[in-house]
């Protein structure tokens, strides 16, 4: 792969995001707040930051945050490369190296306090955040044809099974997610934890409500992985499923999870 320069500027604005991040992932285990940018051609970017779970299997790096929110934001083939605030594990350098166009990603660091990965070079500098919010559904059928809108847009490359998720952060914002397949079916990320994670990413944190659209199963709900995450962050959202035909039906995380393991058994937090 080849090896890119990187202006000053691109790097200076890189770790001035870096800085800001630092603050949005959650990481009361590790204490280790990564973040990612993914830098799309015309320099606009994509923020992922580190979401810790208390079943430690289930945390989200930064990069599997921004690479599946750029999914859901329809424009991962727009991606020119990746800035990570710290050196990739070998695991994340795994999962870079399945995706379209890295497969050959080596870090290129020009000494600098910034790794970068790039598939196409680089533009000059970076631009605007890509916006995340959506409008809040107007009502909860809204929400439910908003899900199944979001659907479309699922990476199901190993299951061709799409779900669309959209979360609203204290009944204001709507951010989506879809399920993001990849080789390492570890990796693998549901819709509702990649909206989650992203509303992470973008400082919002409420979680009021979920809507989940599971276009080929009527009785589709969150699956145990979701379950735990959702309940461990946002216990009390009204969880709205699409039920096709028949009339949604409600619950909340905490509800479709009892007694369920959080940080408190961990640490006091
Ligand atoms: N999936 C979700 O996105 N959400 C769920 O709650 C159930 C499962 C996805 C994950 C994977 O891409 C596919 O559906 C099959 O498990």
């Amino acid at each position: 792969m080849e090896l890119f320069s990187v202006s000053g500027s691109l790097l200076a604005s890189a770790r001035s995001h870096f800085a800001t991040l630092r603050a949005r992932a959650h990481v009361p285990f590790s204490d280790r707040p990564r973040s990612v940018l993914l830098v799309l051609r015309d320099g606009r970017w994509i923020p992922g930051v580190r979401i810790e779970s208390a079943s430690y299997s289930l945390s989200i790096s930064a990069l599997g945050n921004a690479v599946t929110t750029a999914y859901s934001l329809r424009c991962f083939d727009a991606v020119a490369g990746i800035l990570s605030s710290a050196p990739l594990s070998a695991a994340d350098h795994a999962y870079l190296r399945a995706l379209d166009g890295f497969s050959g990603a080596a870090p290129n660091s020009n000494g600098q306090a910034v790794t970068a990965y790039w598939r196409t070079s680089p533009p000059s500098q970076l631009g605007t955040v890509v916006d995340s919010a959506r409008p809040v559904p107007a009502s909860p059928e809204a929400g439910i044809s908003a899900a199944r809108n979001v659907a479309t847009t699922a990476h199901v490359p190993e299951s061709h099974f799409p779900v669309g998720a959209v979360l609203v952060h204290n009944n204001q914002i709507a951010i989506p997610g879809v399920n993001v397949e990849h080789p390492d079916w570890t990796r693998i990320l549901c819709a509702e934890r990649n909206a989650l994670s992203t509303a992470y990413a973008y400082g919002y944190t409420h979680c009021t409500a979920l809507y989940l659209s599971c276009p080929k199963a009527p009785n589709g709900s969150p699956c145990g992985a979701c379950r735990q995450v959702l309940a461990e962050r946002a216990p009390e959202a009204t969880l709205y499923m699409d039920r096709h035909d028949a009339p949604m039906e409600q619950s909340t995380p905490a509800a479709l999870l009892p007694a369920f393991f959080n940080s408190s058994d961990l640490i006091s937090d």
